[in-house]
């Protein structure tokens, strides 16, 4: 039987400071506790994330929030076998917080320290809730990433495509923000949509005639802010009811894009690899519920599984990164104090980022 391992994981690459500990094998293994202090209200009044403001805020509760994951744990530093830290892609103040934490960590307890990409972290999470096995299909959508990644192992991803500009998340966020509607976007355009028309607006769907799996969701912002405009010009303001259309109009923009998009990469990855029978999403977007109904039908319609793990796995969490730091253990790998803080680190070395640094960070 392979060994079990403990594992202290510490994440702190966008505005969450979390830290959690995961036990068992890659095949099998459980959260023994899941800590995250999130920096929303520091940020609030700059609508989007500040890295100088997130790089100190992660500085003064890195160790706390370690501390509190071995509590919660009910361990002792000397029950760990390793310390996983994210050590990118993104933003680099916060990357380093984690990177020098976990490394004063390594060096005082003589354990040692697994460097992890904080995407491996979200697409291996299917198997650490789900227990799903290679391969699979996972379309990542967060306010920072927006990627679909064929998994075939720990170490093998290959990215299929994702967004050529903005994240969904962003949308959704900037859609608020134009819209009046309170920060994150996604909750609060997915409430207002409820009564909305989703037929009001036509709005584009960018790329959806290309047969690739790229996005693009800066597009869909600016036709937003035009017809929010016109509706401002004919009526002196925003009524609720073309404030709920708008609303329901874009999600149905990125629900059309999102679901087309995926049917074309469940088809491009079934080209690489015949035995992909799963679609897993990660990232705070698949909490939109229109989103999941789609992807479902998609998946029903492809003969394809659909998991999507529990939210509080789904968003930045330091159990995925405690999790893919099982993964690195139990394959041998471990890293020194050489270790250093990526501000991009593509998954799929063959395909890199497409994408610049945005207010959530380097994206990938
Ligand atoms: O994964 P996450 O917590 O953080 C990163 O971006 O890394 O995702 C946050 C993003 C925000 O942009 C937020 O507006 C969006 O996920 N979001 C949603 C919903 N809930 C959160 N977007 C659409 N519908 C939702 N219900
Ligand atoms: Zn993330």
């Amino acid at each position: 039987m392979p060994p079990n391992f403990t594992i202290l994981g510490i994440e702190s690459s966008c505005d969450d400071t979390a830290a959690a500990v995961v036990r068992g094998q890659p095949t099998d293994s459980e959260i023994l506790s899941n800590v995250v202090f999130t920096q929303t209200d520091a940020h609030a009044a700059f609508g989007g994330v500040v890295p100088e403001i997130a790089a100190r805020a992660h500085a003064e509760k890195i160790d706390i929030v370690a501390e509190q994951a071995l509590d919660n744990a009910k361990i002792r530093f000397g029950d760990i076998d390793a310390i996983a830290v994210t050590a990118g892609p993104g933003l680099i103040g916060g990357v380093l917080s984690g990177v020098m934490c976990a490394k004063g960590l390594s060096a005082a307890i003589g354990k040692p320290l697994i460097g992890v990409n904080h995407l491996a972290g979200h697409a291996l999470t299917p198997q650490l809730t789900d227990g799903i096995r290679f391969p699979y299909l996972m379309l990542l959508v967060s306010g920072g990433h927006c990627q679909f990644l064929l998994v075939e192992g720990p170490d093998r991803y290959t990215r299929l495509g994702g967004t050529i500009d903005d994240a969904p998340g962003e949308a959704f966020d900037k859609t608020a923000r134009i819209l009046g509607l309170p920060q994150p976007g996604g909750p609060s355009v997915e409430d207002a949509a409820k009564t909305g028309n989703p037929a009001a607006y036509a709005l584009p769907r960018p790329l959806l005639n290309r047969d690739d799996c790229n996005m693009s969701f800066s597009g869909l912002k600016t036709a937003i802010l035009r017809a929010r405009d016109e509706v401002v010009k004919d009526h002196g303001g925003l009524p609720r009811q073309s404030q709920a259309d708008l609303c329901a109009s874009f999600q149905a923009a990125v629900v059309d894009v999102l679901a087309n998009k995926s049917r074309c990469a469940l088809r491009a990855a079934r080209e690489i690899n015949l035995n992909v029978r799963t679609l897993a999403v990660a990232g705070g977007v698949a909490a939109n519920a229109s989103i999941r109904t789609a992807l479902e039908a998609v998946c029903a319609e492809a003969e394809t599984d659909f998991v999507a793990p529990p939210l509080a796995l789904c968003t930045d969490n330091a159990a995925m990164i405690a999790f893919a730091g099982l993964h690195r253990m139990a394959a041998g790998h471990t890293d020194d104090l050489s270790l250093s803080a990526r501000p991009r680190w593509p998954l799929d070395q063959k395909s890199p980022t497409m994408l610049g640094s945005g207010k959530k960070g380097a994206k990938a």
